[in-house]
C-alpha cells in the first residue's frame, strides 16, 4: 500500500514535471495545475507535519513548492485561498484588528493535588446525577489560539485577548503547518487549540543570535503577534487542537468523539489523550503525564480533565471565568534557591505599597529571575523574611516569580523585614487598609507616575512610555492626564531622542486617542473599582455619559450589578475634586468621552489601535 502510494506521487510529480516543463501556458491549464500542485503540496504537508510520515523527499517537495510559487507569480488572479504557498507570511504590516469570540474563551479552573482532583470527579458526578467518564489531556504550555472555518476554508484566527475578544492573527497563523487551511469536509466549526515551540527548535533558535525570549511560549505567544507573517513563518510553530464548537457536532455524543472527528477534518489533535471510567486508573494516568514531562519535546504545565459527554457538559454550564465541566491540574512549578539581597518597596498607582525581593539572579527553568513581589507584610511574615536571607524561589504556573520559603537564615542577624512608616517616595505616613499598606497621598510622585504610565499605554499614545513621562515630571510639565493633551511639538522636540517623525507620530495617536469610547477613558484614567467589568456592567445599566458617573451618589451606583455599598464608596472616592477636574480638562481637551457604538456582531471586525 506504501509503495503504491510512493509509486502514485511519483507518478503525479512526473506529470506536474512533465507540464511545467512546457512552454508558455493558457489560463485553463495554469488554473488546473495550480489547482493540482496546491492539492498535492497540502496532502504532502499534512502528511508530513501532522502524521508525520512523508511520502516524498524535501527536494522532490521543493520543486514542487517552487513551481506552484512561479505559477502563482505569473497568475496571480488563479492562487487559491488556501494556497500552502501561503504559510511562507508576507511583508504586509499586520493590522491585528480586534475580533469577537463566538463562544467565551473561558480559563479553567485549577488544583494543585489529586484529592482536589478526584473530589471535583466526584461532585461532578454527583451534580450530573450520573457516572461519567472523563477525558484527560496534557495541558500544554503554549499560546491559546481559535481557529474559524467558514464551508472548511480558513477564515479567521485570533488570541485569546480578554476572553471576549481577541486579536486578528490570521496571517500569522496561516504560517503553522499543522494548522489546515483547507479542511478535509466543507463544515463551518470554531476550533480552540494550543500553539507552541518544540523543546528543541526553542534550544536550537535561542543558540542563534538575537532571539529574546525567555520559554518556547513566550515565543509561540510573540511568534504569533509578529508585525509581519513573513517573520511568524520562521519560528517553527505548531499546534494541538483539543475544543470544537460546531452546529454540526450535534451527533457527536462525546468529547473523545469530538477530537476524532477533528482529527479527521485534518487538525492535529494530542495522540496523548485518554479516556477513563475508572477513577483510579484516571489518578494513575495523571501521574504518568506529570512524571514524562522531561521526556516530551514540548511544555505542559499540568494535566486537564474534561467531562467526557457533551449533553452534561451543556447542564453543567460555566461560572463567569470557567466552564464547570473541566478542571486543571497543575504541576508544581520549577524552584531554585537564592539570597534576597534587599527588599524594595514599589508604590502602585492607587498606592497600594508592595514589598519587592531583589534576587541574586538565579535561573528558573529557563528564565533568569532578580525580582520577585512579597505581596504585604503578612507574607513577609508568614515566611519570616530577612535581607540575606536564602530563599526558595519558583515561578507560580511557570510566569510568575514567587519566594516559597526561606532556606537558610541571614549571618548578619537582620530580623524579619518591616514596612516603612513613611512612603518613601513622598514621605506620608503609609496607612493600612486590610492586609495591604497604601500611600493615602493622591499626589504622592510615584502614583502620579504610575497614573500617567497607565493612562498613556491605555489611550494608546505612542511614544510616551515610563521614560519619556519621568523625563517630563522631572521638568514639571505634566502630572496629571490632562496635561499631557497640552504638549506642543515645540516642546517634544526639546527632549532627547523625540525627531519629527516621532514627534508627529506621538501627535497623531494623541488625536486618535480622543476618539476612544467613554468605557476606555474610564478605565485609562484608573479610578480605584473602576475596571473593565465594572465599568461595563456602569454602562450597561445607564451610565452613558460621564455626567452621569459625576452625579452618581452611593444609592444609584449600589443599584448596578456587581456594586456593594463598599465598592460604591470606593468608586466616589476615586472621583475626588482632582480626578473631576481631570475629566473636565480632559474634555474640553476634545475626549469624546461617549459610549463605544453597539456591540460587534459576530463576524464584523472592529479596529484595535
Ligand atoms: S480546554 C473552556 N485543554 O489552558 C476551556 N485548554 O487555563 C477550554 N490549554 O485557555 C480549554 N492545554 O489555552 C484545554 N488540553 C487542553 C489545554 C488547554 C492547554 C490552555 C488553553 C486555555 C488555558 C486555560
Amino acid at each position: 500500500m506504501k509503495y503504491a502510494m510512493k509509486l502514485l506521487s511519483i507518478l503525479i510529480i512526473s506529470l506536474l514535471f512533465f507540464f511545467s516543463a512546457a512552454p508558455a501556458m493558457d489560463q485553463e491549464s495554469a488554473q488546473k495545475r495550480i489547482q493540482a500542485l496546491s492539492a498535492e503540496i497540502t496532502r504532502h504537508d499534512y502528511l508530513y507535519y501532522v502524521l508525520g510520515k512523508p511520502e516524498i523527499s524535501d527536494q522532490e517537495y521543493d520543486q514542487l513548492f517552487d513551481e506552484l510559487v512561479r505559477l502563482e507569480k505569473e497568475f496571480p488572479d488563479l492562487a487559491l485561498p488556501d494556497s500552502p504557498t501561503k504559510r511562507v507570511g508576507s511583508e504586509l504590516d499586520n493590522t491585528f484588528l480586534q475580533v469577537p469570540h463566538a463562544v467565551p474563551m473561558l480559563s479553567l479552573e485549577k488544583c494543585y493535588s489529586l484529592e482536589e482532583l478526584v473530589a471535583w470527579t466526584e461532585r461532578t458526578e454527583e451534580k450530573a446525577g450520573e457516572k461519567l467518564s472523563f477525558v484527560a489531556e496534557e495541558k500544554i504550555d503554549g499560546a491559546a489560539i481559535e481557529l474559524t472555518y467558514h464551508k472548511g476554508m480558513l477564515v479567521r484566527a485570533s488570541t485569546r485577548g480578554n476572553g471576549q475578544k481577541g486579536y486578528d492573527i490570521t496571517d500569522n497563523a496561516r504560517t503553522v503547518r499543522t494548522i489546515p487551511l483547507k479542511l478535509k469536509q466543507p463544515v463551518s466549526v470554531t476550533v480552540r487549540g494550543e500553539v507552541f515551540v518544540r523543546k528543541s527548535d526553542f534550544a536550537k533558535l535561542t543558540n542563534k543570535k538575537g532571539l529574546n525570549y525567555d520559554s518556547p511560549r513566550n515565543l509561540a505567544a510573540g511568534a504569533l503577534r509578529r508585525k509581519h507573517s513573513s517573520e511568524a513563518a520562521e519560528i517553527p510553530l505548531d499546534i494541538f487542537v483539543f475544543e470544537a464548537v460546531s452546529d454540526d457536532m450535534d451527533d457527536l455524543a462525546n468529547h473523545a468523539d469530538a477530537l476524532a472527528w477533528l482529527n479527521k477534518l485534518g487538525f492535529k489533535t494530542n495522540p496523548n489523550n485518554r479516556t477513563f471510567r475508572n477513577i483510579h486508573k484516571l489518578k494513575a494516568y495523571i501521574e504518568e503525564i506529570g512524571s514524562r514531562t522531561e521526556v516530551l519535546d514540548y511544555e505542559i504545565d499540568g494535566a486537564v480533565v474534561k467531562v467526557n459527554q457533551r449533553n452534561i457538559r451543556k447542564v453543567l454550564g460555566h461560572t463567569e471565568r470557567f466552564p464547570k465541566w473541566a478542571i486543571a491540574y497543575k504541576f508544581r512549578s520549577p524552584e531554585n534557591e537564592t539570597v534576597v539581597q534587599d527588599i524594595d518597596v514599589q508604590i502602585g498607582r492607587h498606592g497600594r505599597v508592595t514589598p519587592v525581593a531583589k534576587l541574586h539572579p538565579v535561573r528558573i527553568g529557563s528564565a533568569s529571575i532578580a525580582r520577585a513581589t512579597l505581596h504585604n507584610q503578612d507574607y513577609i511574615n508568614m515566611l519570616e523574611l530577612a535581607i540575606g536571607d536564602t530563599v526558595k524561589v519558583s515561578r507560580r504556573g511557570k510566569v510568575i516569580p514567587a519566594v516559597e520559603h526561606v532556606l537558610e537564615k541571614n549571618m548578619a542577624g537582620n530580623e524579619t523585614w518591616q514596612m516603612p512608616i513613611h512612603c518613601p517616595a513622598c514621605k506620608t505616613p503609609l496607612q493600612r487598609e486590610g492586609k495591604h499598606h497604601f500611600c493615602p497621598n493622591f499626589d504622592c510622585p510615584d502614583q502620579i507616575r504610575g497614573r500617567l504610565i497607565y493612562f498613556s499605554k491605555k489611550m494608546g499614545i505612542k511614544y510616551l512610555g515610563p521614560k519619556t513621562i519621568e523625563m517630563l515630571i522631572s521638568q514639571k510639565r505634566i502630572q496629571h492626564p490632562e496635561d499631557i493633551y497640552t504638549l506642543t511639538n515645540e516642546e517634544m522636540n526639546r527632549l532627547r531622542g523625540f525627531g519629527e517623525k516621532k514627534i508627529n507620530a506621538f501627535m497623531t495617536s494623541l488625536e486618535q486617542s480622543k476618539t476612544k469610547p467613554l468605557q476606555e477613558v474610564l478605565a485609562a484614567l484608573g479610578i480605584r473599582e473602576l475596571g473593565p467589568r465594572a465599568i461595563e456592567n456602569l454602562t450597561e445599566a445607564g451610565f452613558d455619559s460621564v455626567d452621569k458617573l459625576l452625579g452618581a451618589d452611593i444609592s444609584t451606583l449600589t443599584q448596578v450589578k456587581g456594586i456593594g455599598e463598599i465598592t460604591a464608596q470606593n468608586i466616589l472616592d476615586g472621583l475626588n475634586p482632582q480626578m473631576r477636574k481631570t475629566i473636565k480638562a480632559l474634555r474640553k481637551s476634545g475626549l469624546s468621552f461617549q459610549t463605544e457604538p453597539p456591540a460587534v456582531l459576530p463576524g464584523d471586525t472592529q479596529k484595535h489601535d
